[in-house]
């Protein structure tokens, strides 16, 4: 295995990690990245496989179990409970209780507010130049989130935030103070959901937090740790990636330039997919092996990490003809945004329904968009997002 360095937090990486990338698979499906001390995968054989490989998962293993420091026991205490921290049995259960409650029909109704919204957002955009990422691919998934969980919509400004601080958790470019930050905003979110759903256990309503409580299997239901721990996974996830996969998705189209076909019922769903596999908003998930275990001529030992690009995995010309150039009239064939295996993400019919709705009402209404400012990347990584998105209705 090949040693290789890179700063996740390099300017120029941050803008544009795709030709580390590209360096790192031309030389090997696996490598020890030194900055994370840890193996990674890069080509798109080795993460899908690893996805899948159940010799390895998220869980960590008993034996390096510590406890956390004492200052980050509130974020600590939410990640105990998250079906994304587990593996079976404890996944399997959270799992099956969440998807017993988080329906296809729960999603599909959804749709005619989405596309409502999406229009009075829309109505509310100013003329001169305006920051999109915050007006419209931040609005969308952040007001459907709270719909589908029943969280009143006037939550969302704080819901951000809190979310926003606990994700910094995840950053390369993680301090002390994001510690501190993390903690607070964990305690202050479980306290306001442990109010909430005592509310909806003694008054229901037709809400995902009210399925989640009366979800059960053979008598088996999710505790009220549980469901904390879950609502703040799900409110969480449920818009920090999609907003990113919109925003790089119209940067994308913007800076390129767009066909009104890939918007069309027959375009939209590989136009989806083609944003989300050229440039999808979380680059990177680990495992830990379970075992002992060879993978691409390296022998992993129980307790190893390694790392799976899955933006590196998409842009792999071996899986995929022409990987780097981005082409939503393609078959989608080649995508490793929503992850792999027994993890695979649970709100992917959720975010491409609507990344479905919102980008065609938004090009439909808004032919003449355009670029006000050269877009950046946030120095995040492993997220893929923009700082903002100025744009202008020309
Ligand atoms: C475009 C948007 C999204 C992307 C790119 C994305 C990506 C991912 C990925 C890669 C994973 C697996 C991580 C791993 O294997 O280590 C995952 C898991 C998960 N996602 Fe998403 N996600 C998106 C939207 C959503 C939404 C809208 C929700 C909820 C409403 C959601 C909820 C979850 C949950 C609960 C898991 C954990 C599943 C498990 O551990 O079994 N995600 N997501």
């Amino acid at each position: 295995m090949k040693t290789l360095t890179q700063s996740p937090t390099d300017p120029a990486f941050v803008q544009d990690p795709y030709p580390f990338y590209a360096a790192a698979r031309a030389q090997g499906q696996l490598h020890h990245w030194q900055d994370f001390g840890m193996a990674a995968a890069f080509g798109h054989s080795a993460v899908h496989m690893l996805l899948r490989d159940r010799r390895f998962g998220r869980e960590v293993p008993e034996e390096l179990r510590k406890p956390g420091p004492a200052h980050l026991a509130p974020f600590l205490a939410a990640e105990a409970h998250s079906m994304l921290e587990a593996e079976p049995p404890r996944h399997t259960r959270l799992r099956r209780l969440v998807l017993r409650a988080f329906t296809s029909r729960a999603i599909a109704a959804l749709e005619p507010g989405l596309r409502e919204l999406c229009h009075q957002l829309i109505d509310a955009f100013p003329q001169q130049p305006f920051d999109l990422l915050d007006a419209y691919c931040t609005q969308v998934p952040v007001i459907t989130i709270c719909r589908l969980l029943g969280v009143p919509e006037a939550m969302a400004p704080q819901l951000l935030d809190w979310s926003h601080r606990m994700v910094a958790m995840y950053q390369a470019a993680r301090t002390e103070e994001t510690e501190h930050a993390a903690a607070q905003a964990a305690q202050a979110f479980a306290d306001f959901l442990r109010g909430y759903i005592d509310e909806r256990r003694s008054d229901p309503r037709d809400d995902l937090i009210t399925r989640l409580i009366a979800a059960e299997e053979e008598g088996d239901t999710l505790s009220t740790d549980e469901l904390v721990g879950t609502c703040i996974l799900l409110l969480n996830a449920g818009h920090e990636a999609t907003v990113h996969s919109l925003g790089n998705g119209v940067k994308t189209m913007l800076q390129q330039g767009w066909q009104p076909e890939w918007l069309a019922p027959g375009g939209i769903d590989r136009l989806v997919e083609e944003i989300l596999r050229y440039d999808p908003p979380l680059h990177m998930f680990t495992r830990y092996a379970y075992e002992e275990a060879e993978v691409f001529g390296h022998t992993f030992q129980r307790g190893d990490k390694v790392a799976l690009l899955l933006a590196a995995a998409n842009r792999d010309p071996s899986a995929l003809e022409d990987a780097d150039r981005f082409d939503p009239a393609r078959p989608a064939k080649v995508n490793k945004s929503f992850g792999g295996g027994l993890h695979f993400c649970v709100g992917a019919p959720l975010a491409r329904l609507e990344m479905q709705i919102a980008l065609p009402v938004l090009f439909a209404r808004c032919p003449d968009l355009a670029l006000a400012a050269a877009p950046e990347y946030s120095n995040t990584y492993h997220f893929h997002g923009l700082t903002r998105l100025l744009a202008a209705r020309n």
